[in-house]
C-alpha cells in the first residue's frame, strides 16, 4: 500500500484538491481501460467535492464512461434527506451528462436488507465480470471514504462483525444504537481493500482523536478503529483539514 497524507486550511482547500485528483485519475482509467468506477461516500464532506466535480471541473470529467456506485446507503427511500444517494444525485449527478444506466444506485430500501445486500453483490459482479476474471475480482478505480468521529468508514462501525467478512463485498448491517438511520448496506474490506486507489477525506475538530490514532500511533489496525483496516493493494490518500489534525 503507498500512503499519502494531503492536509489543507480548510474544507475549500481539500475539496478542490480532492477534485484534481479525482478528474487526473478518471482521465487516466478512461483512456487505460475506457472506463472509470468510482464508489461515492456518503455523509456530509463529501459535498463540496461533488459540487465542483459537477461545477467548475464539469467539463473535465469524462462523464459519459464514468460508473458510479456507493460504498453504503441507508435503508431509506433515494428521496429520503438522509439517503446517500439523495445528496450526489443533488449536487452532482442530476448536473452532470453521466448516462442514467451508469448511475448504480443501491435499492436499499427494496425488500429486505440482506437481499438489497446480495443484488447490490450481483451489480458488481455484473459490471466487473467476475465470471470471466477468474480468482481475482476487477474492483473500482477509486472509492471516495469519508470518517466518523469514533472511526468508522462507509457503514463498518467498531467491533462490526462486517469486519471480519473476508468473501462478500456487499453486506447488510445495522448501526449501534442511537445511530439514524439503524439499517445500512455497506461494502465490505475485501472490496474497498480491492480498489486501485482509495481516497478518505476528513473535516473537523470532531474527527481529530480517531485522525490521531490512525495516522500516529503504532497500535496495528483493529476492529476498534475500522477505518484503519482500509489498506488497499495500491493507494490510500487521506485529504485532512487544519480542523481535523491537517
Ligand atoms: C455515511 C458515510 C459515513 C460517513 C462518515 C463521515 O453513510 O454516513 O458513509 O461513513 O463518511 O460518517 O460523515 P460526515 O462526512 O458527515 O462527517
Amino acid at each position: 500500500m503507498n500512503e499519502r497524507v494531503n492536509r489543507f486550511e480548510d474544507i475549500g482547500a481539500l475539496s478542490k484538491a480532492a477534485a484534481e485528483d479525482v478528474v487526473s485519475l478518471a482521465q487516466a482509467s478512461v483512456s487505460e481501460s475506457g472506463r472509470f468506477s468510482i464508489a461515492l461516500s456518503g455523509g456530509h464532506t463529501p459535498r463540496r467535492l461533488y459540487e465542483i466535480l459537477a461545477g467548475e471541473f464539469e467539463s473535465r470529467m469524462p462523464w459519459r464512461s464514468v460508473h458510479v456506485f456507493w460504498g453504503d446507503e441507508r435503508c431509506v427511500p433515494p428521496k429520503d434527506p438522509e439517503s446517500n444517494f439523495r445528496m450526489a444525485w443533488e449536487v452532482m449527478l442530476s448536473r452532470v451528462p453521466i448516462p442514467q444506466a451508469n448511475i448504480h444506485r443501491i435499492q436499499a430500501e427494496k425488500g429486505l436488507p440482506g437481499a438489497a445486500a446480495e443484488s447490490y453483490e450481483e451489480t458488481l459482479s455484473d459490471h466487473f465480470r467476475w465470471g470471466l476474471s477468474g480468482r481475482t475480482r476487477r474492483s473500482f478505480d477509486l472509492v471516495l471514504l469519508g470518517m466518523g468521529a469514533e472511526g468508522h468508514t462507509a457503514s463498518l462501525f467498531p467491533e462490526s462483525s462486517a469486519l471480519e467478512e473476508t468473501e462478500r463485498w456487499v453486506v447488510a448491517v445495522k448501526a449501534p444504537d442511537g445511530v439514524f438511520p439503524p439499517v445500512r448496506i455497506s461494502l465490505t474490506l475485501p472490496a474497498l481493500n480491492a480498489a486501485d486507489s482509495v481516497f478518505i477525506l476528513v473535516s473537523g475538530a470532531e474527527k481529530r482523536a480517531a485522525l490521531q490514532r490512525v495516522l500516529e500511533s503504532e497500535e496495528p489496525a483493529g476492529a476498534d478503529l475500522p477505518v484503519s483496516m482500509v489498506r488497499p493493494s495500491g493507494n490510500r490518500v487521506w485529504y485532512i483539514d487544519r480542523a481535523a489534525g491537517g
